[in-house]
C-alpha cells in the first residue's frame, strides 16, 4: 500500500509538469489558457502556437507519464527487496501488483495533469497523459485505443471526437480484454480485474468531464477540425 501511495503522489507530482503551459511561455511569453480553446494541450498549442511545440508538447507529457509508472515499478521492486522497510524480505511482488503501481502512477498522472498544483489545479484534459498510462498499463487496450483514435481522427479530423469516444469506450476495452483474457483464460485475481476496471472507469470518466464543453460542441455540430498553425 506505502508503495503505491508513494507511486501515486509522485505520479501527481510529475504529472504537474505541463508542457504547454512551459513551451508556450517560452515561444509566445503567452499563457496557452488564454488563447484557442483555453486548454493547456497539445491540441491547442497545435492550434495557437504551432507544429513543433506541439510536437514537444506530446512528447513532454506523454515522458512524464512514462517516467512516473517507470519509477513506481522501481519503488515497488526496492520495498519488496529491502529488509529495513518491510517485515518479510522473501516475498516479491507479484506480477499483478506491480502492475497495479503502474495503475496508480499513470491514473496520478493523469490528474496531476488536469489538475496541476503547480497552476492553480488548472491543466489540460489528460490525452495524452491518459494514451502513455493506458500504453504501459495495458499494451492491447492500447492497441485497441490508438486504432479507434486513428481512425476517427482520419475520418473527421476533430480531435476532441476522436478523443472522448477514446475515454468512453476505454474502460470498455479494459473490461473486455482484461476479463476475457485475463480472468477468465489466465486466472488472474478478481481484484486485479477489478483495480484495471475501476481505474479506466475513472479516468475515462475523469477526461470526458473535462471534454463537456468539446462535447456540446460536438453534439451542435459546432466543433472545427483542427488546422495546425505553423
Ligand atoms: O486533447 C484535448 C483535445 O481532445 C481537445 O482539445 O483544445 O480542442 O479543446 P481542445
Amino acid at each position: 500500500i506505502l508503495a503505491l501511495v508513494i507511486s501515486a503522489v509522485i505520479g501527481y507530482l510529475l504529472g504537474g509538469v505541463n508542457w504547454a503551459i512551459i513551451l508556450t511561455r517560452i515561444v509566445q511569453r503567452k499563457d496557452i489558457r488564454d488563447q484557442g480553446s483555453g486548454n493547456a494541450g497539445m491540441t491547442n498549442v497545435l492550434r495557437s502556437v504551432g507544429k513543433l511545440p506541439a510536437l514537444l508538447t506530446f512528447a513532454g507529457d506523454f515522458l512524464k507519464c512514462v517516467i512516473a509508472v517507470l519509477l513506481s515499478q522501481l519503488i515497488m521492486n526496492w520495498m519488496f527487496m529491502n529488509p529495513d522497510v518491510l517485515l518479510s524480505p522473501d516475498y516479491a511482488p507479484t506480477a499483478e501488483l506491480l502492475r497495479c503501481a503502474r495503475y496508480a502512477a499513470g491514473a496520478a498522472c493523469v490528474v496531476g495533469h488536469i489538475f496541476p498544483v503547480y497552476y492553480g489545479f488548472r491543466g489540460g484534459k489528460g490525452i495524452v497523459a491518459a494514451a502513455a498510462m493506458i500504453a504501459l498499463t495495458d499494451w492491447r487496450v492500447f492497441l485497441a485505443v490508438i486504432a479507434t483514435f486513428g481512425l476517427l481522427f482520419l475520418w473527421r479530423k476533430i480531435i476532441s471526437l476522436a478523443s472522448v469516444t477514446c475515454a468512453a469506450l476505454y474502460p470498455v476495452y479494459t473490461f473486455l480484454i482484461v476479463f476475457l483474457v485475463d480472468f477468465q483464460r489466465w486466472g488472474r485475481p478478481v481484484w486485479y480485474l477489478l483495480t484495471a476496471v475501476g481505474v479506466s472507469l475513472f479516468v475515462g470518466a475523469l477526461v470526458l468531464i473535462k471534454h463537456r464543453a468539446n462535447i456540446g460542441r460536438l453534439l451542435r455540430g459546432e466543433e472545427k477540425p483542427i488546422v495546425g498553425r505553423k
